[in-house]
This record gives C-alpha cells, sequence and structure tokens, in this order.
C-alpha cells in the first residue's frame, strides 16, 4: 500500500492585525513542526518514498531539518541533516528529538565557499549511494518546493490582490509564493536582511548572476551567502514585476518584539521580517493605505528561545512568599 506523508500541513489561518486595519498574518507557525518547511518535506519526501528510498541527507539552517525529522521518524525513513554551527537551539533539539542524527559544521550557510563545498559533498555522496538529498530549494527539490506554492493560492482565495510579504535567504520561498500568485493580481515582496541581501542587489542592479556576500546577518534561515535559488527569485521578480527591499537585523528584531506584544504571535525573528519589510515598503509608499498587506508568519517562536528570551526580559518575575502576595497582587492588578 502506497504511504502518504503528512502531519496535517497547509491550509494555515490567515489572521487580521489587531491594531492596523487590512494587515494579516499568514501562520505557517501553525504547521505541525513549527514552519512552513512541513509543506515541502511532505512533498519531498513522499518523491523519496515512492521511488523506493529509504535514507537520506539533508541541509538545514534548521527549520527543514526539524520537519523532515518528523515525518522521516513517521516514516522510518534514515535521516542525517548538516547544519551550521550555530543552529538555534530549538530547532536543533526538534531535529534530534525525532531521531535525526545532526552533524554541525561551522562555517556552512555562513561562508559561500564551505557551503558550496558542504553541498558539493553531499551532492557526490547522494549520486554514489543513491541516498535522496534534501535541501528546501528548486535547484536540488522541485518536487517538494511545488507544495510550497500552495501558500500564495491560499492567501489568494480571500485577498485576490494581498500584497504578501515574504521573508527570503536562499529564495526558495519567495520563488514558490511568486510562482503561487501566478497571472493573480497580487504582488509579492522579497525581503532580505541588509547583511545577506544576495537577491535584493542583484535585483537593484539589473543583474542576472549573482555575487556571493560575506554574511553578517543574525537571522537564523536567511544567512544564505551564495546562489541556491536567489537567481530563480530575481527571474521571479523581474517576470511579475515585484519587489525587493532589505531591513536591518535591528528592524526585524523589533517586528518579533512587536508580534510578541501587540499581536499575540510567537514568532522566530525570520519570520518577523516580513513585517519589517511590510513596514518599509508603507513607508516608502511602495503600499497605500488601500492596500491589503499579508506577512508570512514563517517559523515558530520555539524555535529561537535565544531572541524570545530577550523579548521576555523586559518583563521579569517576582518571587514572593504566599503571605506577601495579597499586597503584591492588590498593588498590581487592576
Ligand atoms: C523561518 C524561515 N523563514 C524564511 C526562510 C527563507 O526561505 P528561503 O531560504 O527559501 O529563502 C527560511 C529558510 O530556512 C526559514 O527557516
Amino acid at each position: 500500500m502506497r504511504r502518504t506523508v503528512t502531519l496535517g500541513e497547509g491550509r494555515t489561518p490567515l489572521v487580521e492585525s489587531s491594531r492596523e486595519p487590512r494587515l494579516y498574518f499568514k501562520l505557517e507557525s501553525a504547521n505541525p513542526s513549527g514552519s512552513y518547511k512541513d509543506r515541502f518535506v511532505a512533498g519531498e519526501l513522499q518523491r523519496v518514498l515512492d521511488g523506493g528510498g529509504r535514507a537520506c541527507v539533508a541541509t538545514s539552517s534548521g527549520n527543514t531539518g526539524s520537519a523532515l525529522a518528523a515525518a522521516c521518524a513517521r516514516c522510518d525513513v534514515a535521516c542525517t541533516i548538516v547544519v551550521n554551527e550555530a543552529a538555534p537551539e530549538g530547532k536543533l533539539r526538534q531535529m534530534q528529538a525525532h531521531g535525526a542524527r545532526v552533524i554541525r559544521v561551522p562555517g556552512f550557510t555562513v561562508q559561500a565557499a564551505v557551503t558550496a563545498q558542504v553541498l558539493e559533498l553531499l551532492e557526490d555522496l547522494s549520486r554514489g549511494q543513491g541516498i535522496a538529498m534534501v535541501v528546501s530549494a528548486y535547484r536540488y527539490c522541485p518536487v517538494g518546493m511545488s507544495r510550497v506554492e500552495a501558500i500564495a493560492t491560499e492567501i489568494l482565495e480571500l485577498l485576490p490582490a494581498a500584497n504578501v510579504f515574504v521573508p527570503v535567504g536562499g529564495g526558495g520561498l519567495f520563488s514558490a509564493v511568486s510562482r503561487g500568485a501566478g497571472a493573480s493580481a497580487a504582488r509579492v515582496f522579497a525581503v532580505q536582511p541588509e547583511g545577506c541581501n544576495t537577491v535584493v542587489s542583484a535585483w537593484r542592479e539589473g543583474r542576472a548572476d549573482i555575487d556571493p556576500v560575506a554574511s553578517t546577518t543574525r537571522i537564523s534561515g536567511l544567512a544564505v551567502p551564495f546562489d541556491i535559488d536567489a537567481s530563480l527569485a530575481v527571474r521571479q521578480l523581474r517576470q511579475r514585476n515585484d519587489r525587493a527591499l532589505t531591513v536591518t537585523d535591528a528592524e526585524v528584531f523589533d517586528a518579533q518584539r512587536y508580534m510578541l506584544a501587540a499581536e499575540g504571535i510567537y514568532c522566530e525573528p525570520a519570520a518577523a521580517a516580513a513585517l519589517a519589510g511590510a513596514r518599509k515598503a508603507r513607508a516608502q509608499r511602495w503600499i497605500g493605505p488601500e492596500d491589503d498587506v499579508v506577512c508570512l508568519v514563517t517559523g515558530h517562536g520555539f524555535k529561537d528561545p535565544d531572541s524570545i528570551a530577550v523579548a521576555a526580559s523586559a518583563h521579569p518575575d517576582r518571587k514572593v512568599d504566599a503571605g506577601a502576595l495579597r499586597d503584591l497582587l492588590m498593588a498590581e492588578v487592576r
């Protein structure tokens, strides 16, 4: 019997902002492992299983690995994941808890040369040993990526002329959303950290080629310093006449704190890049007050406890004996 790979991913909520009219959040963080990568993994692992594969090797900044580890546990597929040394704790623990073998490689996803070396090695290994290589990019895994395109169609069913803001690392997610938007009236905006602006700089300068950069961004998931799907993203941008912009890490962390404190949305920093981009696009009048704006909340707050700890430190807890509790509560509860 054919086994269907699914954990119930997709069809994620689209919620309105509690503060701003016409601002919406697409909660990809509500996917089973906490990021949009569950959509990708469901499609890609299905392809692997249908082809008789029983093992895979993957690269990940964290979320692909978490999603893949969960699906592999369920489907009894052996899974080895190569990650960057600084992958956030929440994502690493997820992979390990599901039983994936995790290998940390310093410089991977940060330095272009190390990243290229690792990818080449895995490609060789995958070809030589017949083990599936899982990377969330069209360049390597177009079948899985095609499942991500549904993010756009789900939004457009409800908001046919939406302005969709997409956090960009390697460029695969943007390419998928842009493809999903097709010939619709939607506009799709690529938002990249200033410290890793592969797509935005090529788009601004009219280049087709992607220049590798020395990434300085601290936003996990968005530090992809050379062309994986970046050139595809630039082609998509030109084809649909869409737009791209950069945001600083500080603007991303500020947007994350706003989402936590004012929208009740528990997200990782990469996910908040979309709102940081939407704010900038508004300030530049790329979008007006009558436009519907959708920010993709691509990953959950549990993924990156360090960034959450910074936001939490503004609201320290207190410890009191039960006898002193009444006075404290009377002073505070209104
Ligand atoms: C939470 C999150 N948002 C956005 C992205 C960017 O996706 P892409 O690398 O396809 O541009 C990633 C990639 O890992 C991610 O984990």
